[in-house]
């Protein structure tokens, strides 16, 4: 009942998580407004949301102040998603991170702040941590991004306790831990691992592996990022930072068999290569905090977001490949 006749924003609405949130805010009942430039995201992500009477698509940047002060009035929620979101990338790119991402959220606080708007959530990443030591990482440890990207990241983190404490905006920023699912995608060497992977897997081609593949992630069903963001919207959090993962790890070794195993392609081979630069060794979620503040309980086991994605995709693209 909440989002009912709730007029929210969603920036980044035709990338891969926007899309999906935008999808649940529909279903919930709000309007929802979707910004993006389309830099990385793609029209047909919102083929649904298109045909909601509810649903208002601009082909915007999130770097454009004055266009986000017209669009933010009567506006309760800001969804921010939209960022150059490439860890590689902003290795080559770093101005172009900085551009995007911290540029991009002082315009969306300075909007939300003028327009009145009653919250700001943001997705930030576990990408902060960087070298941190410890598997599981909590919000008090110390941030030591390495990378341009979480180096953004955790200014973008700074400037939303920022309004929350000099003006009064809540803002809450989710630390998402590596995200799967529909809609992510699988044509870039920048892509996530997974949809490499997969698409590597029904291509009959070997897995490659940066580094020995005891490297561990906490991969993350899409639909467990989109329950968290609906669940800020609803609660109080504001001025906090809270981590949003599966909280179950699992290695690069590992997670490559999985994929054999669920695509029936376990002839196919893991290959080793230099690992990248940038990149993380261990990042695993303790979620203590999204459970005690906002009730959030991931829902989805690796395997089954794994799973399900993967039929999503064997249907979407009419393949003949079966899903074990
Ligand atoms: N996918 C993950 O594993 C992951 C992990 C941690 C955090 N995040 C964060 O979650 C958010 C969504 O990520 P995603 O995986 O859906 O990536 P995505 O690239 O699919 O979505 C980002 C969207 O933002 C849009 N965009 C880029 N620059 C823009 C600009 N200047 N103005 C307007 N729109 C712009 C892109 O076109 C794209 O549609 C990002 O902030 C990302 O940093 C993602």
């Amino acid at each position: 009942m909440f989002y009912e006749n709730k007029k929210v924003i969603v920036t980044g609405a035709a990338g891969f998580i926007g899309s999906n949130l935008t999808d649940k805010l529909l279903e919930l009942g709000a309007g929802v407004i979707g910004i993006d430039n389309l830099f990385n995201g793609r029209i047909e992500n919102l083929d649904d949301a298109m045909k909601n009477k509810n649903f208002q698509f601009h082909k915007a940047d999130v770097r454009d102040l004055n266009f986000l002060l017209e669009i933010c009035e009567d506006v309760d929620i800001i969804f921010h998603e939209a960022a150059f979101a490439s860890v590689p990338q902003s290795v080559k790119m770093p101005e172009n991170c900085n551009d995007v991402n911290v540029n991009g959220i002082l315009n969306v606080l300075n909007a939300a702040r003028r327009m009145d708007v009653k919250k700001v959530v943001f997705a930030s990443s576990s990408s902060v941590y960087g070298e941190t030591p410890g598997l599981k990482k909590n919000e008090e440890m110390r941030r030591v991004p390495i990378s341009p990207y979480g180096a953004a990241k955790l200014a973008c983190e700074a400037y939303m306790y920022v309004y929350y404490h000099v003006y009064g905006l809540k803002t809450t920023s989710l630390r998402y831990f590596n995200v799967f699912g529909p809609r992510q995608r699988d044509d870039s060497p920048y892509t996530g691992v997974i949809a490499i992977w997969f698409n590597r897997a029904r291509n009959d081609q070997n897995l490659i592996v940066f580094g020995d593949g005891e490297q561990s992630r906490d991969f993350t069903y899409v639909k467990d990022v989109v329950q968290a963001n609906i669940l800020v919207g609803e609660k109080d959090a504001a001025g906090e930072i809270i981590n949003i993962g599966a909280g179950n790890p699992i290695t690069l070794n590992n997670l490559g068999k999985l994929i054999l195993k669920l695509t029936g392609k376990e002839n196919l081979k893991l290959e080793y290569t230099d690992p990248r630069p940038g990149d993380i060794k261990h990042s695993f979620a303790d979620l203590s905090k999204a459970k005690n503040m906002l009730g959030f309980q991931p829902k989805y086991k690796q395997e089954e977001g794994l799973r399900e994605y993967f039929k999503w995709y064997v249907k979407i693209h009419n393949l003949n490949l079966k899903i074990n």
